[in-house]
């Protein structure tokens, strides 16, 4: 097989969480196109079951699950949905995250402390353990956490909890790597600069470009690559990485 062959996920089954739009839908897209069946979980069930027609029509297998990733009860459904229609997981993308709106950290409720943490980093946790007693039977399985620049550096608007979270989704790809890599498990994640996606907060593209080297945020499809090569086999010597396209934000 050659190396863009290395590429193709035929036959293989996937995941992606908070799939409904954005980012996810993208990774979605893309993981379809390259030969997979995909199921689009999601607490928009509308969009979901958007995404997954849209996968149909792809010639792919797709559905839809309602899941609020924050719960363990549906995370478990959700992998147990996709196990009992496909019987087994081979790729999930743990993509669900949310923000608050720019505020000082003097301010921070503790239900917005618990919101942003049991979303982006519980969450994020138990989505893959869960994942990961899914693809133990077959010793091998892709997962791919989705974190962010803020987890990397100081944003200059104050964004602290997002920011602590995805600093803890970078960490805890880490040390799942190292744990489930004898299982044949790889677990990753990806950094997304600032990326044009529906529910953008518009003032943090400013803040983005007064010191991005580029002249432009990101566009879903800038990312979808990156997902592609951590799902597929070519990157199988990639253990507990955390891919940064920020067009260039990260280096100033
Ligand atoms: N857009 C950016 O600039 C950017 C930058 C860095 C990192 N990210 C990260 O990328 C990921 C996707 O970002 P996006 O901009 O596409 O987000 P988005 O808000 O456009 O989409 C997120 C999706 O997740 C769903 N969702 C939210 N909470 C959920 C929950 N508890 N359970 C299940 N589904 C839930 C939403 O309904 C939505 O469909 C997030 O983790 C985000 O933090 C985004």
């Amino acid at each position: 097989m050659n190396c863009i062959e290395r590429f193709r996920l035929d036959g293989k089954k996937a995941l992606v969480t908070g799939g409904g739009q954005g980012l996810g839908k993208a990774f979605a897209e893309a993981l379809a196109e390259a030969g997979a069946d995909v199921a689009i979980s999601d607490i928009r069930d509308e969009t979901a079951k958007k995404v997954a027609e849209d996968i149909r029509t792809l010639g792919r297998q797709s559905l839809a699950i309602h899941a609020d990733t924050s719960r363990i009860d549906d995370v478990t459904r959700m992998v147990g949905k996709v196990i009992e229609t496909w019987g087994r997981l081979d790729i999930a993308v743990n993509n669900v995250g949310i923000a608050i709106p720019i505020k000082e950290a003097i301010q921070v409720t503790e239900a917005e402390w618990d919101k942003v943490m049991d979303t982006n980093l519980r969450g994020t946790f138990f989505c893959a353990q869960v994942e990961a007693r899914a693809m133990l039977p077959k010793k091998q399985g892709k997962i791919i956490n989705i974190a962010s620049i803020c987890g990397h550096i100081v944003w200059p608007e104050p964004q602290a909890i997002y920011s602590i979270s995805k600093a803890g989704v970078c960490h805890l790809t880490r040390c799942l790597a190292a744990e489930w890599i004898k299982h044949g498990i790889r677990v990753n994640s990806i950094s997304p600069g600032v990326t044009r996606t529906p529910d953008l907060f518009p003032e943090v593209i400013p803040v983005f470009l007064k010191t991005a080297p580029i002249d432009h945020v990101a566009e879903v499809k800038d990312l979808q690559s990156a997902v592609l090569y951590l799902a597929s086999e070519t990157s199988d010597f990639m253990v507990g990485h955390d891919l940064v396209l920020d067009g260039g934000y990260t280096i100033m």
